[in-house]
């Protein structure tokens, strides 16, 4: 079984990565960002505080997360429900690093996540798979890149989906980035982190396909 764990902070290009990686190297990518999304959205959806832990415990009791790919393409249900166009929203991204905080969340997710990674060759993208979900994976990654980079890398995606205007500056997106920058490394259970076996890519002045490259590179190169 091949395992790779891809992390890092928001905007950095780790899904994309993650993407073209398993596209390239015949993976199964599971973008894990997507599962706590949804408990996210649920939360909105119910008006629940997102750091309400008693409150969101009693949700988790009855959520259930799944994720399906059809075409190749990951869907991810909650509750039987297929969210995966709703999730992609400035709200929900904040609900999503603010339910991650909380350790039954983390836990429930965590688990879902290594019974997949035991059936399939995977490539997993997001916070702290190298450090907590997948400590064992064979290659970790830790791609990251400067906050303007990523603010405007975000701003260009909403932007192609019809999420922001045009004219939208990058400012507040900055700020909402650095805002969960902290939520999700400055968390106690299980954090962003950087691991000491993981390698580093900073992207900020890479295209995709050379942080691609160079993560096939390291892994054939060990393969051998
Ligand atoms: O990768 P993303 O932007 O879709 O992730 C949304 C939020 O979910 C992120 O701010 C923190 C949380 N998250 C996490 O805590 N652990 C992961 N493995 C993936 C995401």
């Amino acid at each position: 079984m091949i395992t790779v764990a891809i992390d890092g902070p928001a905007g950095a290009g780790k899904s994309t990565a993650a993407k073209l990686l398993a596209e390239r190297m015949n993976l199964v990518h599971l973008d894990t960002g997507a599962m706590y999304r949804a408990v996210g959205l649920k939360a909105l959806r119910l008006g629940i505080d997102c750091f309400d832990r008693e409150s969101i415990i009693e949700m988790m009791k009855t959520t259930v997360v799944d994720v399906v790919y059809s075409d190749g393409v990951q869907h991810v249900f909650i509750d039987g429900e297929d969210v995966t166009t709703l999730i992609r929203t400035q709200e929900v991204s904040k609900a999503a690093s603010d339910v991650s905080t909380i350790p039954e969340v983390r836990i429930k997710l965590a688990a879902f996540q290594r019974k997949f990674a035991e059936k399939y060759d995977v490539v997993m993208d997001g916070r702290e798979i190298g450090s907590y979900v997948l400590p064992n994976a064979e290659f970790k990654f830790f791609v990251t890149a400067s906050v303007e980079e990523r603010a405007r890398r975000r701003l260009e995606e909403l932007k192609s989906k019809g999420l922001a205007a045009e004219n939208a500056d990058a400012g507040r997106i900055i700020e909402e980035i650095r805002s969960r920058d902290k939520t999700d490394s400055e968390r106690e259970f299980a954090p962003l982190k950087l691991v000491e076996d993981a390698m580093v890519l900073d992207t900020t002045y890479m295209s995709i396909d050379e942080v691609v490259d160079k993560m096939i590179c390291r892994i054939k190169g060990e393969l051998k």
